[in-house]
């Protein structure tokens, strides 16, 4: 049996093209609707997808109000109140949202995904961000932070956060009616943690993961961030939108785990995948251009400027060539590969904007076919750009319902994808070992003299 891929659903909105609430057929939703959710989550989990997966961000979208009001994504749920009255109404898929290390503090958010793990049944995970938007800075009277800043920020908060995951040992909780002792005192270890920006003493007040520690899930493709995934993630989404990028960033982070003592298939790394599923590769097409003709234009050119992180693109004439040189002290992946895309393809902004911001955002666009589409998607995986994919359907929820009903099939039928679950956490699901509890060795106490 060959490795089989894996697959999360990124469920954003109505879908990833911002013109898909406008297409016929397509529900009106602003977010709060918790039906619809359950609904795509029901739908995920019939597909036997690994997980789904929320965004979020401490603030709206950092593009201004008028082209913001023409797409469906102004409001959304705290995920970390929607992803537990998700786990109610399921029962196998894993449950990914994202939390900034920018704004948070490390003690909210190790208990939070820890609750919502036992709440599902060991299916959480966190995606570690440190966010791309300048708006999130003004909901908490800050300055925006220096791009090198949030990672180191980030990178303690990770060790913070794993280090009281750790608090507890799995069998501490006796519960000995008889003894009178409820839990083994010697299985509980503080962290005692003083660093550069948290001082935080432990332990966690919720009992170890079922699955161990909650699945971490990173999507930051720069420098650091592909330095910290290497590190301490478990699955990596990244933004890949041609096959030697993904096999250089594939071969690139996976190189970087041997100085952290990982083995390369302790991380899964998932590109996104934005897909439009047709009966024919001209239908397809003509789904893709009937969004196309939807789009507000003043929309996508204000996406793009998101997208590209703020750089400022004020001057550069719409139908003229996308410059070199942009920079943006916001996520620097994404501005990256538009540029990149933009060169390779020779668009202009404007066709940059309406083709790929108010799509799949510079992710990898597959339209066709389900057998083309399941090719494109076989020859990536097993060509070293991908263990799996992140999929992002243009439409929601039938662009979600097509891809499981025609292209997951054609996969399975290739012994690529399961036909069943064969665990119940998201560990299980993603293939990866349940991490060993790692013992402090206690800090000495300074012994106070008597007088
Ligand atoms: C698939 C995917 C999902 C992401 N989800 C979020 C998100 O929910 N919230 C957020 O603030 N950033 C999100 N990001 C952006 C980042 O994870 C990261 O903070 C950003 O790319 C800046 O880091 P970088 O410069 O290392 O790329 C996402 C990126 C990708 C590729």
């Amino acid at each position: 049996m060959p490795e089989q891929m894996r697959i999360c659903a990124f469920i954003m909105a109505t879908g990833h093209h911002v013109a898909s609430w406008r297409t016929p057929g397509i529900p009106l939703e602003n977010g709060t609707n918790f039906a619809y959710w359950a609904n795509l989550a029901r739908i995920a989990e019939a597909g036997k997808l690994d997980a789904i997966f929320l965004y979020d961000g401490a603030a709206i979208s950092n593009i201004p109000i008028e082209p913001m009001s023409h797409g469906d994504r102004a409001t959304f749920f705290d995920p970390m109140t929607l992803l537990p009255a998700l786990a109610v109404v399921t029962s196998k898929i894993g449950l990914v949202a994202t939390s900034s290390t920018t704004y948070d503090q490390p003690f909210y958010v190790a208990r939070r995904y820890l609750s919502l793990d036992h709440l599902s049944g060991g299916r959480a995970a966190w995606n570690l961000v440190t966010g791309v938007n300048v708006r999130e800075a003004l909901n908490f009277g800050a300055a925006p932070m220096a791009h090198a800043e949030r990672y180191a920020r980030a990178r303690e908060f990770a060790e913070v956060v794993r280090g009281l995951w750790d608090s507890w040992a799995d069998d501490a909780f006796i519960m000995d009616k008889q003894s009178g002792r409820f839990f083994d005192p010697e299985k509980l270890q503080s962290l005692d943690h003083v660093g550069r920006y948290f001082t935080c003493a432990g332990p966690m007040c919720v009992p170890r993961s079922p699955q161990g520690q909650p699945v971490m899930v990173q999507a930051g493709g720069s420098e650091p961030g592909r330095e910290l995934a290497a590190e301490t993630a478990d699955m990596v989404y990244t933004v890949q939108s041609d096959f030697e990028s993904g096999r250089e960033f594939y071969a690139d982070l996976k190189s970087r785990m041997a100085k952290y003592g990982r083995a390369p298939d302790e991380l899964k790394i998932m590109p996104g995948i934005y897909t439009i599923v047709g009966g024919s590769a001209q239908e397809a097409d003509d789904i893709y251009g009937a969004l196309r003709d939807l789009v507000d234009e003043d929309t996508a050119r204000a996406m793009l400027g998101a997208c590209l992180g703020g750089a400022d693109i004020s001057s550069v004439p719409f139908d003229g060539p996308v410059p070199d040189g942009l920079s943006t002290n916001a996520g620097t992946t994404h501005l990256k590969t538009m540029v990149k895309i933009a060169q390779d393809r020779n668009l202009s902004l404007r066709e940059l904007a309406m083709d790929v911001a108010a799509g799949g955002y510079g992710h990898w666009a597959v339209r066709g076919t389900p057998v083309q589409i399941a090719d494109q998607l076989e020859e990536r995986f097993r060509g070293g750009a991908a263990d799996g994919y992140n999929l992002m359907p243009a439409t929601l929820p039938n662009g979600l319902q097509d891809f499981i009903r025609l292209v997951l099939p054609e996969l399975q039928r290739r012994g690529l994808f399961r036909t069943e679950y064969s665990g119940s956490t998201l560990r299980d699901h993603l293939g990866l070992k349940r991490p060993p509890r790692r013992v402090r060795q206690p800090t000495p106490r300074p012994v106070l003299a008597v007088a």
